[in-house]
């Protein structure tokens, strides 16, 4: 019988990094589960019901965190198949408020982070011959977002990290792709949507209501539908797949 496959995911404390790693706990992978909020990422592991599971405390903006997870998945595993990174902030700035700090911020979790969190794993997948990079990135990567511009930007540096990095270890067996989820319930759109009321003086339920009619499902995404993709850009389906992004927006990108 071939081994099952070990899955890093970062992130995975709550929202979608933990539909993702409930996901991959239910299809027999064997996980390992990362955040911040090191209490979030241990209650991961217990819904997962996976005894074998591993649970870490990181903070994705410090490239030796990074380094330390992937070392320590495979001192436990002995290898690393599968990289999901979910870990991200937005901050809602009016742009002509946004501070350097505050701009350094987002950007040292969502870009930064993002890429030494990837390179750490690659150094591993290289040496195995294979492996699965996934990334979430966002709709908001390609259009004007005034408001969490930052977050947006960020995202945009994902996206073309992604593909320098697909291109660069393709020949190691490697793919590396994005998934870009529309608005999911929960998560940090709940954040994003009472930041925006507080900063426009609007109800928040009424602009909670109007962003959604917007969408061309008229409603929010559930992240447990949107670990779906993260399942097959992981699967063998998926080998001849990389530097794509895998658009979940139930058309919201069409607009
Ligand atoms: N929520 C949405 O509608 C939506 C839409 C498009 C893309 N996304 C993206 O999907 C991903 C997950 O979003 P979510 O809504 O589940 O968010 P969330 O806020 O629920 O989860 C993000 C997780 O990342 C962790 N985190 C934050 N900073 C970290 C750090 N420095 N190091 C390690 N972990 C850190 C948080 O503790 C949290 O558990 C993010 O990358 C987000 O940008 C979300």
């Amino acid at each position: 019988m071939t081994q099952p496959r070990t899955a890093l995911i970062v992130g995975a404390g709550t929202g979608l990094g933990r539909a993702i790693a409930l996901a991959f706990a239910a299809a027999g992978t064997r996980i390992a589960v990362a955040d911040l909020n090191a209490d979030a990422a241990q209650e991961t592991l217990a819904l997962s019901g996976k005894a074998d599971g591993l649970s870490l405390r990181l903070d994705i903006a410090q490239p030796a965190d990074c380094a330390a997870a992937v070392t320590a998945v495979t001192a436990k595993f002995g290898r690393l198949d599968i990289l999901v990174n979910c870990a991200a902030i937005c901050f809602v700035d009016p742009l002509i408020d946004l501070t350097p700090e505050r701009f350094d911020k987002v950007f040292a979790v969502n870009s930064r982070g993002a890429f030494f969190l990837m390179q750490a794993a690659a150094k591993t997948m290289i040496a195995q011959k294979f492996g699965r990079i996934i990334t979430i990135s966002t709709p908001a990567s390609h259009v004007g977002v005034p408001l969490f511009a930052t977050y947006g930007a960020s995202k945009a540096a994902v996206d073309s990290l992604t593909k320098s990095a697909a291109l660069a270890w393709a020949p190691h067996g490697i793919t590396v792709n994005t998934i870009s989820p529309g608005r999911m319930t929960g998560g940090m759109v709940d954040a994003l949507d009472r930041d925006l009321a507080r900063l426009t003086g609007q109800n928040l339920e009424e602009l909670v209501a109007s962003r959604t009619k917007t969408l061309p499902m008229g409603r929010r995404v559930d992240p447990a539908e949107v670990a779906h993709a993260a399942l097959w850009l992981a699967s063998d389906a998926a080998a001849y797949v990389t530097g794509e992004r895998f658009n979940f927006t139930g058309g919201q990108e069409l607009q």
